[in-house]
Parts: C-alpha cells; structure tokens; sequence
C-alpha cells in the first residue's frame, strides 16, 4: 500500500519501572517522529516492598498511544501508516489477575521488592545443594527475590483471591508484557495470553535450552503450568489491538527492555556489549548461540529469538538494582536537590581527592551483580564535616560507576575483557557520570546521540516481523568519552568502594 513521506511507522510501548513511553519510529530511517511519556507511581507499604498498580500501567499505555496519536495527526502524518507495534517492559515485574473480570488480584510486585526474602532462605535451607544448582543450570539465575518465581509463589501463598481464583481456573499471571498483550488484544473477550523468551527467561521458570516452562521449575516452586502465558519469540504477531485509534494493528514484537536496548545498540554479535543506566543498571554481553555459566556473580538470560523459526540468541548480564533511582532517593528522600538534571554540575563542582570526599554504597535493598547480598544495605564512609551536598552527588554517581566496573570484570572472567562500553538510558544523559564510567573502566564509553535505544529495539523486533524494517542500519552519531584516569587512580578508588561495600554487608537480618 502507498505509505506518507515518512514511510512505514512501527510504534513501540516501552513499560519501564520509572515510566512509559509510547514513541513512532520511521521504519526506513529508525528516526522518531514523535512520542509521550507518563511517569509512574511507586508504593512501599512496607520496609522493602515494591508496587505499583496494574491498572495504572495499563491506562498510562493506553493514554501514551493516544496522545502520540493525536500528535501524528497535528504533525500532519496519516496514524494508519503505523503498521505494527513492540512491546518492551521493567522484566521480572509480576501481576495476576482474573480472567473472567480482567481485574488485578494484587498489586504488581516490581523486581525490586525483596518480601520474599525469606521464601528464598527457606528454600536453600531445605532443597538441597543438588537441587538449588539444578535451578541455577536450568534457567541461568541464582536464588534471589529478583525473579518472578518467587513472587508468584508468595502470591499464591498469601493472596486468598488468587487461591480462590487459582481453585476456579480463572487466574493468569505473567510478567507485565502479558499484562499489556492480554489487556490490548480484548481482555476478558479474548485476549491473547502470552510473553516472550526474553522476559520468560526472567521469570526462573523457563528452561534456557527447550525456551519452555520446564517442569522441574514449576515443581521446585510450586507454581501450576495453567496460569502461566504461552511462550513465544521476540518477533512474531500475538494478536491485533481491540480498541482504540490503532485498532486492528498488529502487536508483532515483545521483548524484555534490557535485551530490547541490546538490540537497539546494534549489540548482534558475540561479544558486543551495552549498559542501560535506567531505574538500575544493565550490562549485557552478547554470547551468540552459547549459553555461557558464569562463576562471578553473573546471570545467564536469552538475549533475543528473531522469528518463530530463528534460533535464540543468548546473553550474560549483570544487573545493579540501584541506578537513576539513587539520584531520585538523593531528590525525594533525602531532599538535597531539586532536579537530578542538576546532578551534573554538582558532581562536576568537586573533585574525588577533596577533604570531604565520600563513598556511597547506596544497597537500598541489597546487591544484585555481582554480589548478590540480600542482607545489605546502604552506607557512606568517610564523611567529614567538610563534605558537602555536592560530595554526596558525586559519589552516587561513582557508586553506578564501580558497581558496573565489578560486573565488566566479572565478564572479562567469564568471557573475554570488554574493549568497549555502548551506553544508554535517563541517566546516561549525565555527561560527568559518563566520564567518569570510561575513567573507572579503563576503556571508552559510547553513547549515541539518540538514547531511545530500548524502544528502539521493541521497534526493531516488530519491524522486522513485519518485514518492514531494513537488515542493516547505519552506525549512529555518538559522543564518545576516553578514560583520563592513570592506571594507579582507578586501583586507589576501587579499594577505596570496595572497602565500603564490605561495610554495606550483614546490615539486615532477614
Ligand atoms: O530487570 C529490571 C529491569 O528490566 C528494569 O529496567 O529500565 O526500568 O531500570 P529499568
């Protein structure tokens, strides 16, 4: 069909835990044309929990897609162009709901929450060594309140209306990509329950080798095959929208938001890397058709799947919990500044050998790559009373920076030294936290001057279902920041955070 001047358009949802966008990409040109960005809201209704409402989610998605609607139309480009969208979310987010009223039993429990802390020591004390490493082979992830296993099965064992919708055959659960799919392709009136392998492979309850819900993770956690949704591949059509300005369009790509920046990095082959400083941050190393077992704290995940038919490509990652959301603690708890755009020129104001220096171990709810301490919390070392606003900004920022450093070695020991860092994400806007990332690496940090990367790559995996977007797009303009530290420097700050992350250590007891 003839198509505007902008050619084909593919629109992509991208659900992250701080937001959601909805952006229409040019499938031509990979430019965006226009989008609209909501922020969410965040609950803790108690010390270490984390939730956010389903519904929210869902009508925060539904008003994006309308607005950038409305936007096309005011630009003067015909919204019918758009001939596909992608999903990308915040992974390991889990939600429940009852089939037959489409209402949530429960809030959604992000990935950072850690109330099933105990859950996970009960089941390390009493499954054995065996069986534990068993899980860790089969779906690339350690024992953590990080993945969606443990949260179902806290679901199911103290929500009386899951129980009772579980026992009526009237529960779906899924991660929030299943959520947005069943609830756009017709909810309770036929809606499509599925996820993908990339977010499935988050959940501890998919087998990387067979890409299926395995069934000696299901028994390990107790969780029934019947809620869970169909597993498919990160580029095919799951169904057509059922309401709205783009009813009848095909939802023709899902993809988890980390593995969808890898994508939008170009990151294809083996050995490319990218880290996403969103919420958390992201480092994910391509490994092809590998799946690579790490003994340093790194997890195993799928990458991307292109098609029904293609084969999976895989990834290792090391996931830091707290990133963009320290400078949002640094505004909002703390109240020390009034825009973390600010952070910037504050960290740029002072320098890391100045008297009142700090380390920051901001472990809100424990450490994730390469840790993994469920029991520490945050701490700042060597404060004086000549450290000032700017000193604690600054070394927020360092904190991103060395625990990505920890997990960049700890892939040069699972697989090959990095050569070079391809960055993105809210906060790698920040040019000083840049700088510093490459003078703590020892390597250059690249970032690109379009820094949608995530909703890039959703773009990417339902233009190419569609058959719409180009196999090779061009490299695209970026900033690149060379290390300046002497070798001797970065050793003297890695002692310095390191001797602070043991302090981190042993804080809570649970
Ligand atoms: O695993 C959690 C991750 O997917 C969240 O990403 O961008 O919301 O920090 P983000």
């Amino acid at each position: 069909r003839e198509f505007g001047r902008f050619g084909p358009l593919i629109g992509a949802i991208d659900e992250g835990t701080s937001n959601v966008k909805f952006l229409v990409f040019a499938a031509n040109t990979s430019e965006v044309l226009t989008y609209h960005q909501i922020i969410l809201k965040r609950f803790s209704p108690r010390e270490g929990w984390v939730e956010q409402d389903a519904k929210e989610i869902l009508n925060a998605v539904l008003e994006c897609i309308e607005v950038t609607v409305d936007n096309l139309r005011k630009l003067d480009i015909n919204p019918e162009d758009v001939v596909g969208i992608g999903i990308t979310n915040q992974r390991e987010t889990t939600i429940i709901w009852n089939s037959v009223t489409g209402e949530p039993l429960y809030s959604a429990i992000v990935w950072l929450d850690v109330r099933t802390s105990k859950i996970v020591d009960d089941l390390l004390k009493t499954k054995g060594t065996q069986c534990v490493n068993a899980v860790v082979q089969c779906s690339g992830l350690p024992l953590s309140t990080y993945f969606s296993s443990v949260k179902l099965k806290w679901l199911l064992q103290n929500v009386t209306a899951v129980k009772e919708a579980v026992q009526l055959g009237e529960c779906l659960a899924g991660t929030v990509d299943s959520w947005l799919i069943w609830n756009l392709t017709g909810g309770s009136h036929g809606g499509i329950h599925a996820t993908d392998v990339t977010n499935a492979s988050r959940t501890q309850l998919m087998s990387l080798k067979s890409l299926q819900w395995d069934e000696g993770l299901l028994r390990f956690f107790d969780i029934p095959l019947q809620i869970l949704p169909k597993i498919k591949s990160s580029a095919e059509i799951y169904g057509y929208i059922s309401k709205g300005s783009l009813l009848g369009v095909p939802i023709a790509g899902c993809i988890g938001d980390q593995q969808a920046a890898l994508v939008g990095q170009g990151c294809m082959k083996f050995g490319q890397v990218k880290c996403t400083f969103g919420t958390g941050c992201f480092l994910l190393y391509n490994t092809g058709d590998s799946i690579v077992h790490s003994d340093s704290g790194l997890l195993t995940t799928v990458a991307y799947k292109l098609g029904p038919t293609a084969p999976p490509v895989y990834a290792l990652e090391g996931s830091v919990a707290i990133a963009g959301d320290t400078l949002q603690w640094l505004k909002n708890g703390l109240e020390i500044i009034n825009d973390v755009n600010d952070t910037e020129g504050q960290a740029a104001a002072v320098d890391d050998d100045d008297e009142g220096s700090i380390c920051f171990v901001p472990a809100f709810n424990g450490l994730y790559s390469p840790y993994w301490r469920k029991d520490a919390r945050g701490v700042m070392c060597g404060l004086s009373s000549r450290t000032r606003r700017e000193h604690v900004v600054r070394a927020a920022l360092e904190a991103v920076c060395q625990q990505t450093r920890a997990v960049a070695a700890a892939m040069e020991a699972s697989c090959a030294p990095l050569r070079r860092l391809l960055a993105d994400g809210g906060m790698s806007q920040n040019t000083v936290l840049m700088q510093m990332q490459a003078d703590l690496l020892g390597i250059p940090v690249i970032r690109p001057l379009m820094m949608e990367s995530t909703a890039l790559g959703a773009a990417i995996v339902a233009g190419r279902a569609l058959r719409v977007w180009p196999l090779t797009t061009p490299s695209p303009p970026a900033d690149t920041f060379i290390p300046a530290l002497a070798a001797e420097e970065r050793e003297i700050r890695r002692v310095r955070w390191e001797a602070a992350l043991a302090r981190s250590m042993g804080w809570a007891t649970d």
